[in-house]
């Protein structure tokens, strides 16, 4: 009856079936693994968001495969502000960097194709390339005071069906952003092997440090074809709005091609809606007061952190970016273990390495948006647990 691609084990996992038993006894939980703005006091006001849906042309209805002019122009003038030259015209709106993940998809491989991706890193794209008919193959990022990617392993992957090769900048959750020798690796390989190079860059406006050159984007990339994905739902704080985009470039006999055909699916669903592209650029700028606090929240939380695990058995890995923490725990139970006694002798939720693929045990990852009440009360928790069981 069903499509194989839908043969997905629905099973709940050990951590979903002890938080779901948790929280049917009414026991509280203190969730160290939540990433949604709106529920960690971080969003635009309700005036700011609801205001700038009020266009003078939100109730006409002119449909534009690549989403709205005026929305486009704001996505270029951002990435103008980084010092990358895109035109409107080779941006696509679409609902969500997923849907922009299935375009490119689309857009590259055949059903058995195959798209490489980072690991550890987004737990989502088993799904999105399952649900195009893709394979995705991971490459490992190693950690050596810092993550970068093994170079080898992509090398080995890479294979005669590689349509693409995906990045993470900064990547989730080790928060390492691609570095200037890294994308020009990942360039050779790309032209000479006839490929694209896929950039997430949802988390890129969050680096840690003031290093400009460490956060370049890859939007405006010529060397070959390249899809730079971002959209609201980080950059403004806004994932209730599922506003998001494709920024295409690359050399001119590739983009071409790539803009006439990415123009035709995004024509065969006109996904996005207008009123919420129009509300666009006035949402764009909200992450100029957004941003800071964003930012502060996450040096905030990670501090206390630091502070907390510096007496203790647990470090925190190095990253550069993003909205996550990696910590190591000692080896001596599985993450998944680790997980699953925070929360049921603790009540803190976290997340164990194995969700996003790390390649060894001993990884926890939590969300340093977190409220800084529950963040401070879980981290003191974690930080007690593991020194009793050592
Ligand atoms: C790496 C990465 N890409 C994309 C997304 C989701 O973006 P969107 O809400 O636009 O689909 C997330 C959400 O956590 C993410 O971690």
């Amino acid at each position: 009856m069903f499509a194989a691609r839908t043969n997905w084990s629905l099973e709940p996992n050990p951590l979903s079936k002890a938080l779901a038993e948790r929280r049917s006894r009414n026991l509280a939980v203190l969730d160290l693994t939540e990433t949604n703005p709106t529920c960690c006091g971080l969003s635009p006001s309700h005036e700011e968001i609801l205001g700038a849906l009020e266009h003078v042309r939100a109730s006409d209805y002119q449909p534009d495969a690549h989403g709205p002019l005026a929305a486009r122009e704001a996505v270029a003038a951002y990435y103008a502000e980084s010092g990358a030259r895109i035109k409107p015209e080779q941006i696509f709106l679409t609902t969500s960097t997923s849907e922009a993940y299935s375009y490119v998809f689309r857009l590259l491989a055949d059903p058995g194709d195959q798209i490489l991706v980072p690991r550890p890193s987004y737990p989502l794209f088993e799904f999105l390339a399952g649900l195009d008919d893709v394979t995705s193959a991971a490459y490992d990022l190693r950690y050596e005071s810092g993550w970068q990617i093994d170079r080898e392993s992509l090398l080995a992957r890479a294979g005669e069906r590689t349509r693409a090769v995906l990045v993470v900048h900064p990547n989730n959750p080790t928060g390492s952003f691609v570095s200037r020798e890294e994308r020009e690796f990942l360039l050779e390989i790309c032209r000479a092997r006839e490929i694209a190079l896929v950039a997430d860059e949802v988390f890129r406006d969050f680096a840690w440090s003031d290093n400009g050159r460490q956060a370049a984007t890859h939007a405006g990339v010529a060397d070959a074809l390249t899809f730079t994905l971002s959209g609201l739902s980080k950059i403004s704080a806004l994932p209730q709005m599922k506003l998001a985009w494709i920024a295409a470039s690359g050399p001119p006999e590739l983009l071409k091609p790539a803009l006439e055909r990415l123009e035709v699916i995004a024509d065969t669903y006109l996904s996005v809606s207008p009123p919420l592209a129009l509300a666009a650029p006035r949402w764009l700028e909200l992450r100029r007061a957004i941003q800071p606090r964003i930012l502060e929240r996450l040096k905030r939380n990670r501090d206390r952190l630091d502070r907390e695990i510096a007496v203790s058995a647990v470090t925190r890995l190095n990253a550069a970016g993003g909205w996550y923490a990696v910590l190591r725990l000692p080896g001596i139970k599985s993450d998944e273990d680790w997980a699953l006694a925070f929360l049921k002798e603790e009540g803190v939720l976290t997340h164990p390495g194995q969700f996003y693929d790390f390649s060894s045990d001993g990884h926890l990852v939590l969300s340093l948006l977190t409220s800084p009440e529950a963040f401070e009360e879980g981290v003191t928790r974690i930080g007690r647990a593991v020194q009793q069981r050592l």
